[in-house]
């Protein structure tokens, strides 16, 4: 995919239709509100305009039905019992051609959104895990083709799912051409990624940064000779921030984006969502800027492919995660992950306490009725107990990462990494983090969390393995490419052999795999209806919550703690009864009004 390929495709007459939009004016309003002083504003607007209509007229028939009918249902991917699902390719069965062969597996979890890692052509060698992109235009021919990749999202179609890619928006790989046509000072790209020359500016601007991978990757800036200074790199050195206060950053990436969802893609998981804008003096994350772009950019991703939807990776506090749904009048992504509830259920589980979790699960309430949660229990990231740093103590924080890295309980995890004297984030499957399938409390554990996840107003999520009940990748470590970056730990390759061995409905696995299936069934039965209510129930160790159905409402009942709890009798913990809550028991119930 090259920019001359696509403008002598682009036709002006087109753009001046696009400019006609309403849409086309609130994205131009937003982006004057960023980009209004910038010289070359104006030309951008109308290359963007062009490229917009171009796309438009690209669209493939199947996909502009497929919007016409969901315009219906602009929230069409929240299917009650329709989870989720996310995986690396390579893990889950070596190439997309593979995944397609796969598929019935996902079909047999009733999953309604396929989720594979980056799958876009990488830089060589490390990539954090295919997060440093060298093509937008390209898949890692590794995993296959462009033509397998449609290949793909139209398989899911046919059996009613859905494709959802990363949109890796806020780095590039160094390898990637507009960072090669800086490096040979293209004029057009000298301004594409963020280059000081001085390291005395470097220190002004690092004095408010928050290192992420303050282990591994130091520093939020890499001095590269080639460039002629310090490049802006979040997370690896490899991965080159993009300059966002350049408008035509912004309409390479929105034109990137349009391509591939023209290719299929029904979704864009923006990876990093929270870093676009930088801003000297302040943290450079969820920074107002952010918003004008993500605001644009809804409205434009909808004037040529209205039904897909975005989804923002922004794993900070819940407060700053909130705006990323935007407003009614003024939307930004659709769905988002549900980091802090995530965070609190593995917390609430440590501590055998709801009220954290609870209080999480009520502030998660305040999400706009348009934006949409995406639950889950783990993900191919760690763990960031610091995500709850506003609401929860540091010392309660640190006793949760101690507990999950490995220190004196039955959680087989790693400590990862966190700037000086914050807790360390969490490694590991969800099944190791449980215990182990040998710990016989551990398919509770996992069934538990999933129970709460399931139950929980939005899209759960279920991460690969975690159906089967699969552990810790352990043998990452005698992989020179992979031993430092403990995150692999939870990256495991599917195990098919254990996938045919969860069919025998006595093994552990089977039991995890046919609970997963039977709360999906339930759900598709159910009609819960929006909004839900956490509810005091006087026991620190239960998490009860409500959601509304047209005629009385629906509730979930956890027991966090590795006792056995009565719900009627106060204080008594009894047996054998109907209204004891075994160990880590879920119980979801209707209740008439
Ligand atoms: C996101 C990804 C993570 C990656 C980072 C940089 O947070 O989930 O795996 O390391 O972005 O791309």
């Amino acid at each position: 995919m090259t920019l001359q390929a696509f403008d002598t495709l682009a036709s002006p007459s087109r753009g001046q239709t696009v400019k006609a939009d309403p849409l086309w004016r609130s994205a131009v309003t937003e982006l004057t509100q960023i980009y209004g002083d910038h010289s070359g504003f104006a030309r951008c607007l109308e290359d963007m305009a062009i490229r917009i209509g171009r796309a438009r007229f690209e669209r493939p028939a199947e996909l502009a039905a497929l919007d016409a009918a969901r315009s219906e249902r602009p929230d069409w991917y929240l299917r009650p019992g329709r989870p989720a699902y996310c995986t690396y390719i390579d893990r889950f069965a070596g190439t997309l051609r593979g995944t397609i062969r796969h598929l019935d597996h996902l079909k047999d979890l009733n999953i309604g959104i396929f989720h594979p890692l980056p799958l876009l052509k990488p830089r060589e060698g490390d990539s954090d895990g295919g997060f440093a992109v060298a093509d937008y235009g390209d898949v890692d021919p590794r995993l296959g083709t462009m033509d397998d990749l449609r290949d793909l999202a139209a398989e899911l179609r046919a059996r009613d799912m859905s494709l959802v890619i990363d949109m890796v928006c806020n780095h590039t790989a160094r390898e990637h051409p507009w960072a090669q046509k800086m490096l040979a000072a293209d004029p057009d790209f000298a301004d594409f990624y963020i280059v000081l020359e001085d390291r005395a500016e470097v220190d002004a601007w690092e004095v408010a940064l928050q290192d992420v991978f303050p282990g591994t990757a130091p520093g939020s800036f890499t001095y590269d000779a080639p460039a002629g200074g310090w490049v802006w790199t979040t997370f690896y050195p490899f991965q080159w921030d993009l300059n966002y206060a350049n408008p035509r950053v912004f309409v390479e990436m929105l034109d990137s984006l349009l391509y591939l969802a023209n290719a299929g893609v029904e979704g864009f998981r923006l990876d990093s969502t929270a870093f676009l804008w930088k801003q000297k003096g302040t943290i450079c994350r969820n920074l107002p800027q952010t918003h004008n772009i993500l605001r644009a950019l809804r409205c434009l991703v909808s004037l040529v492919a209205p039904s897909v939807f975005l989804l923002a990776e922004a794993i900070e506090s819940q407060a700053s995660v909130l705006p990323f749904f935007g407003t009614p009048q003024a939307r930004e992504c659709d769905l988002a992950y549900n980091n802090g509830v995530m965070t609190a259920l593995w917390g609430a589980m440590a501590d055998q306490k709801s009220d954290v979790l609870g209080a999480v699960i009520t502030r998660a309430g305040e999400k706009p009725a348009h934006g949409h949660w995406l639950n889950y229990v783990r993900c191919h990231d760690d763990i960031i107990w610091l995500a709850l740093a506003d609401t929860v103590p540091m010392a309660r924080l640190k006793a949760w990462s101690d507990f999950f890295g490995g220190q004196a309980s039955y959680a087989r995890g790693l400590a990862f990494q966190a700037p000086d004297g914050f807790p360390a984030s969490g490694c590991g499957m969800a099944a190791s983090l449980c215990g182990g399938l040998d710990d016989p409390q551990a398919v509770a554990r996992l069934k538990m969390l999933y129970g709460i996840t399931y139950a929980l107003e939005g899209i759960p999520l279920l991460y690969m393995g975690d159906e089967i009940g699969l552990e810790n990748f352990e043998s990452f470590r005698d992989d020179p490419a992979l031993r430092d970056e403990l995150r692999w730990l939870h990256r495991p390759e599917m195990d098919w052999a254990a996938a045919a061995q969860a069919l025998e409905p006595s093994s552990p696995r089977a039991g995890i795999l046919g609970y997963l299936q039977k709360l999906s069934a339930l759900l598709m039965r159910l009609d819960i209806l929006p909004g839900q209510t956490v509810k005091s129930t006087g026991r620190d160790a239960v998490l009860t919550f409500e959601r509304p159905m047209a005629s009385g409402c629906f509730v979930c009942e956890a027991n966090l703690s590795d006792v056995a709890i009565d719900l009627l009798c106060s204080g008594d913990i009894l047996t054998g009864d109907r209204s004891v809550l075994p160990p880590y028991g879920v119980r979801w119930s209707m209740r008439a009004l």
